[in-house]
């Protein structure tokens, strides 16, 4: 898979740093109620790198994933463009990101590129326009 024009490719040394940062995530998860624990990164358009885990309430509807909790570190730390995001689970298969944080991507990201690797041999690479095709986002607000 190709990434966007207007996105520059991810060298090889940062996947490695953001395949990191979300194996170590994913360590942290707090994930009593499902056993599923998911670690997320991004990359930042100013090359920095946040990570988030998802966190699990019981009151299950308050779950936040992974992927928004990665995102809104970034926003917190001040970054608000996302050009990629590297997932990871302790899975046979990779995992794509649910609906909601594909809406939250496209928000600070809507060309990144995102992966996803697991335990397993098979990683994901696909962009966001072809995660959300037809994506409802700020353009869309008068
Ligand atoms: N989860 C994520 O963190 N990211 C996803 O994209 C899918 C689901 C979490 C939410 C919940 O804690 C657990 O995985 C099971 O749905």
């Amino acid at each position: 898979m190709q990434p966007e024009p207007n996105i520059p490719p991810v060298s090889e040394a940062v996947l490695t740093k953001l395949r990191a940062a979300s194996m170590a995530a994913a360590k942290k998860a707090y994930c009593p109620y499902s056993h599923f624990p998911v670690g997320a990164a991004v990359l930042t358009a100013e090359g920095g790198i946040f990570s988030g885990c998802n966190v699990e309430n019981a009151s299950f509807g308050l779950t936040i994933c992974a992927e928004r909790n990665a995102i809104f570190q970034a926003v917190a730390g001040g970054s608000q463009q996302i050009t990629a995001m590297v997932i990871y689970t302790p899975t046979a298969n990779p995992t794509a990101p649910c609906g909601a944080c594909r809406q939250v991507i496209n928000e600070f990201g809507p060309n990144a590129e995102i992966y996803s690797f697991c335990s397993g041999k098979k990683e994901l690479c696909l962009s966001m326009p072809e995660l959300l095709k037809h994506a409802f986002g700020p353009h869309n607000l008068p």
